[in-house]
């Protein structure tokens, strides 16, 4: 049995790149047995860049909504809000402790987000990999997917992991990252060289879920590609045809050397229509999902209730191991 960790930060839009390179990837691990799979709202991590309250709790509850209209199933894994599970705050205190000031510094994310958000750099930004230690630790997780951008925070967790186990012996389980095959590499619609970020500017060159059908192809119609007009899978030179035939693939689950196949006689703009056709036909039943969750607050507060409460269980366990043998007195009682 193998224990899968991930989380996603409830901010912005769930674009087309969390579904495909994300939380679809989590389902099929879900649904293979020999996995226990916990997946969390990171929202602890979300208040390091500053939230208008309602959006922070709006942004939540959608979240928490879209992880079910994926598939993810509370019955099968546990699905919760990790500001619900004190032991990551907890937690990552700790960590802190046996974390260096000048390895946190070094972090890309750190220096890209402090350059981006330049009057607001607070020691959340700077902490934001210990708490993310803390998340995966707390539930001896072997294997976290995660996209390119969080394999460094990876790495941290491990070597933090490393180092207390080399002082207290066996407290953590030290985890793998992994980035998942499918999608792991969706583009940027209008600047297919870089990634499609939930925090682009440009509307047209993400795909949000829950876009209407309409909005959806008239995004992909405007995709950028080249001044080429052969179709062919070569992520160097045609970096925006490669990512509509990835797309593609995902969309129609199939190959991509098949979907190269198939579209090779295509005109640039008929293979835009087609990916973009074949991407509202696959999120049509997850936005149906999507509008049935989000229109009953009460049932997602229950079910991320109970999250919470299967994983407090699985973190104290965890946490009390690791206050024990730095030597806290255990409270009484
Ligand atoms: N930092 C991750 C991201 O922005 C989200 C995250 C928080 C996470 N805690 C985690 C991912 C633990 C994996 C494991 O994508």
């Amino acid at each position: 049995m193998k224990t899968i960790y991930s989380a996603i930060q409830p901010s912005g839009i769930m674009t087309l790149g969390n579904y495909i390179g994300a939380v679809n990837n989590w389902q099929s691990m879900q649904a293979n047995a020999d996995n226990k799979c916990i997946f969390a709202l990171a929202d602890l991590h979300t208040i390091t860049v500053r939230q208008k309250p309602e959006d922070l709790f709006n942004n939540s509850m959608s979240f928490y909504a879209l992880l079910m209209a994926v598939g993810l199933d509370v019955k099968k894994s546990v699905i919760y809000m990790q500001s619900h599970v004190r032991q990551h705050s907890e937690l990552a205190w700790l960590l802190n402790c046996y974390t260096y000031v000048g390895e946190m510094s070094r972090m890309t994310q750190f220096k890209d987000k402090s350059a981006k958000h330049s009057d607001n750099i607070n020691m959340g930004l700077m902490d934001y990999p210990v708490l993310m230690a803390a998340d995966i630790l707390l539930y001896d997780a072997d294997l976290v997917p995660v996209g390119y951008d969080q394999l460094q925070h990876i790495e941290i967790t491990r070597d933090i992991a490393l180092r207390v186990n080399n002082i207290y012996g066996d407290i953590f389980k030290v985890p793998e990252g992994f980035i998942p095959k499918v999608g792991a590499k969706i583009m940027s619609l209008q600047d297919p060289e870089s990634k499609m970020s939930k925090s682009d500017p440009n509307p047209n060159a993400v795909i949000s879920c829950l876009d209407a059908p309409e909005v959806i192809m008239k995004k992909f119609k405007r995709a950028v590609t080249d001044s080429d007009t052969v179709i062919a899978y070569d992520p160097e030179n045609k970096a925006g045809i490669s990512n509509l035939l990835r797309i593609l693939a995902v969309a129609e689950n199939k190959s991509v050397e098949q979907a190269e196949k198939e579209c090779s006689g295509l005109r640039y703009g008929d293979l835009k229509v087609r990916v973009g056709e074949s991407v509202v036909e696959m999120l049509r039943p997850f936005r149906s999902e999507y509008d049935r969750l989000i229109a009953d607050k009460a049932y997602l507060l229950k079910c991320a209730k109970e999250g919470a409460e299967k994983a407090s269980e699985i973190a104290e366990k965890t946490l009390k191991r690791f206050r024990d043998a730095i030597g806290f007195v255990p409270r009484q009682g």
